[in-house]
């Protein structure tokens, strides 16, 4: 940011208005004094154990917390099952027959599972499963659109204790078999297809083509989603089952394994700083404990909420605020699979109005894309039945959060923004609607029980000001590890300051109440539309190209995905640049990775600007992708590079 960009953004934070907690929402909110705070601030570990005496154990643990920097234990000794949790103990009382999953298909189609329904057939597919000779610890790679049965995989494999790899559908077959071979999955469940804007996205097809490269898979389990597919599917004799013909006649006695505590409950890869994504390992108790917990104090649940969470089951959004937060607490959650503007840019606010969601949960690109698209949307539905609002993924800028606040919450709905990451497994920072003071712009304080701080870079505390965010003291839905390789998660979490102090890659400010504003990235990970994006592995993917001999990429300010991928090329000897060649590089990108991680821009460069030692200096790109005056570039081997460079990129991008 440019000096006079800083002074304009303070300004604009000073002018932020404040919101505080309504009366009206209080009085009815489960968290509705701050008495909490103090009880977690003066014992942590005591207090998440309260928490987790509210879930069910099958034997009580004998120790709480086991710290051992920068490795740790929660709830050692103890034995518990998530999807019993999920579903087998709502099953006494009224919630038998309450809604567990509504889902909606884009073309409208429905289906509602009850607790009771939901759970016959999660017990019938850990059967299927067991058949296939799936095991304790075995790895079941996911690879679904959102429809009830990825929900039902997931907690079919946490009753058998099975652990499970949901690779989000969008990711190319090179992408899924990188993430099934690094676990070694033993079967893949899928489906045959998947809808987005009315158009089917071949799934197994994909997976086939997956599938070429990974031996260890033994089975594929497909879901029948388009009608009148079949034919057209490649079915291979003994490895590729129907979903349907499985569950068929199946038996519903399928006892939920008592797990230990530590015991492995999924895997969930995610981008890093170099090409290869991260296996992130979470456990059962503690999982359990931050997910169920969470979603009860930030989304102040009630037995009547409609809690709609807009995130795939692909992303850890998806996995502990549409599956394993809300069954836990006995919610009812709406699954949509589709596109927000299919097929009219109202989609949203229709589903809204027709199941009276109550909770609303989505990402600040859709709100960007909403505001863009223009207010009539959703004025055209009566959304009074929402009562709380919630962003993830990416900061939200103040002009969305206001936008979100008047045009969908009516100016009455508390926003609560949710900082944490697939690693932290559960929401770390964010309002707690009934006693927050609302700030835009700012996820608010640590949850009761987190203890999230800013530290400059030698480790020193930074009261108010912006420094890096930093967790000081372990909390239960924290990873254990990166799957294989555990030095990367000593060397990348818990290498900055000391041992001890959880280093999540995220810079941050806090003001002088203490709210927290999460200000992205410091590493070299980009965040597009919500969707963490490792630098490397676009670089990967554009070496891979045999015309490609070197490539940088940055990330540019986007005005509706927050940041946009910009990529810098140096082409063979042999080769020449054209425009041609731009778009299949482009494809390219998509081929190896997914559609997610396509390039917004790619500049052919005759070289890079390097440092005398070699290294590229990505800053001196992204000042030029996003337009700034050029840093200090006395260290770089030949400061032409640079100006070349930045000539080009205005003559093709208008600077
Ligand atoms: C970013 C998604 C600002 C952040 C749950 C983090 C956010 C990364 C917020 C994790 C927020 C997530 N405000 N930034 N409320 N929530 N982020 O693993 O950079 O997909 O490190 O988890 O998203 O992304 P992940």
């Amino acid at each position: 940011m440019s000096e006079k960009d800083q002074v304009g953004f303070e300004n604009l934070l000073n002018e932020i208005r404040t919101f505080p907690p309504k009366p009206e929402f209080t009085k009815d909110a489960v968290v509705k004094d701050r008495s909490i705070y103090e009880r977690a601030a003066s014992d942590p570990v005591a207090y998440w154990e309260t928490e987790a005496r509210e879930l069910d154990w099958f034997e009580p643990w004998t120790r709480t917390l086991e710290w051992d920097p920068p490795h740790v234990k929660w709830f050692d000794g103890g034995k518990i099952n998530v999807a019993y949790n999920c579903l087998d103990r709502h099953l006494a009382g009224p919630r038998r027959n309450k809604a567990a999953i509504i889902w909606e298909a884009e073309n409208g189609r429905r289906r509602t599972y009850t607790y009771g329904q939901l759970d016959r057939e999660v017990r019938q597919f850990g059967n299927c499963l067991k058949g296939l000779g799936v095991g304790k610890g075995d790895r079941v790679a996911i690879y679904m659109p959102m429809l009830p049965e990825a929900a039902i995989a997931m907690l079919a494999c946490a009753r058998i204790g099975a652990i499970h790899s949901v690779v989000f559908g969008g990711f190319s077959p090179d992408s899924l078999a990188d993430r099934i071979n690094d676990a070694r999955c033993r079967v893949l469940i899928t489906a045959d297809g998947g809808w987005r804007r009315g158009q089917v996205i071949a799934l197994k097809h994909n997976a086939d083509r997956a599938l070429e490269k990974c031996p260890s898979i033994e089975h594929v389990v497909i879901v029948n989603n388009i009608p009148g597919e079949h034919q057209l599917l490649h079915f291979m004799e003994g490895r590729d089952h129907w979903y349907h013909r499985l569950m068929d006649h199946q038996s519903a006695d399928c006892p939920a394994e008592p797990m230990d505590a530590e015991d492995p409950l999924y895997i969930l890869y995610t981008s890093g700083t170099t090409g290869q994504p991260k296996g992130i390992v979470h456990t059962t108790g503690g999982y359990a404990v931050g997910a169920y917990s969470t979603t009860k104090y930030v989304f102040d649940l009630k037995e009547s909420d409609i809690f709609w969470c807009t995130a795939d089951v692909g992303w850890v959004t998806g996995h502990s605020y549409i599956v394993y937060g809300p069954l836990m607490n006995g919610a009812t959650v709406l699954m949509y699979e589709g596109a927000p503007n299919y097929p009219d840019k109202d989609r949203f606010w229709e589903m809204v109005e027709n199941h009276h969601v109550t909770v609303f949960y989505t990402a600040p690109t859709a709100i960007r894309a909403f505001m863009k698209w223009g207010d009539e949307y959703p004025a055209k539905h009566d959304l009074s039945s929402l009562r709380l609002l919630g962003s993830v993924g990416e900061p939200i800028n103040p002009e969305a959060w206001m936008w979100y606040h008047e045009h969908i919450g009516a100016k009455r709905c508390p926003i609560v923004d949710t900082w944490w990451q697939t690693e932290t497994g559960s929401i770390m920072i964010s309002a707690l609607p009934g006693v927050s003071t609302l700030k835009p712009g700012f996820a608010g304080e640590p949850l009761p029980g987190v203890l999230a701080t800013i530290l400059d870079e030698a480790g020193n505390e930074i009261k108010t000001g912006s420094g890096l965010l930093a967790i000081t003291h372990p909390w239960p839905s924290m990873l254990r590890t990166i799957w294989g390789d555990d030095q990367r998660y000593v060397d990348i979490y818990f290498s900055k300051w000391d041992k001890k102090t959880y280093f999540p890659g995220d810079g941050a400010k806090r003001d002088e109440n203490g709210n927290i504003m999460i200000l992205g990235r410091v590493d070299d990970v980009l965040n597009v539309s919500g969707h963490r994006i490792g630098t490397m592995e676009v670089e990967s993917a554009l070496v891979d190209h045999p015309a490609v001999a070197e490539a940088a990429v940055v990330g540019r300010k986007h005005d509706l995905k927050g940041q946009a991928i910009v990529a810098f090329v140096t082409l063979k000897a042999n080769q020449r640049m054209s425009s041609a060649l731009l778009d299949e590089l482009k494809a390219h990108v998509v081929e190896k990775i997914g559609a997610l991680a396509r390039p917004e821009e790619i500049l052919f460069s005759g070289d890079l600007p390097k440092t005398r030692s070699g290294k590229i200096m990505r800053r001196l790109l992204r000042d030029i992708a996003e337009g700034r005056a050029l840093g200090d570039v006395t260290t770089l081997a030949d400061p032409n590079v640079v100006e070349a460079l930045r000539e080009d990129y205005e003559e093709r991008y208008g600077g």
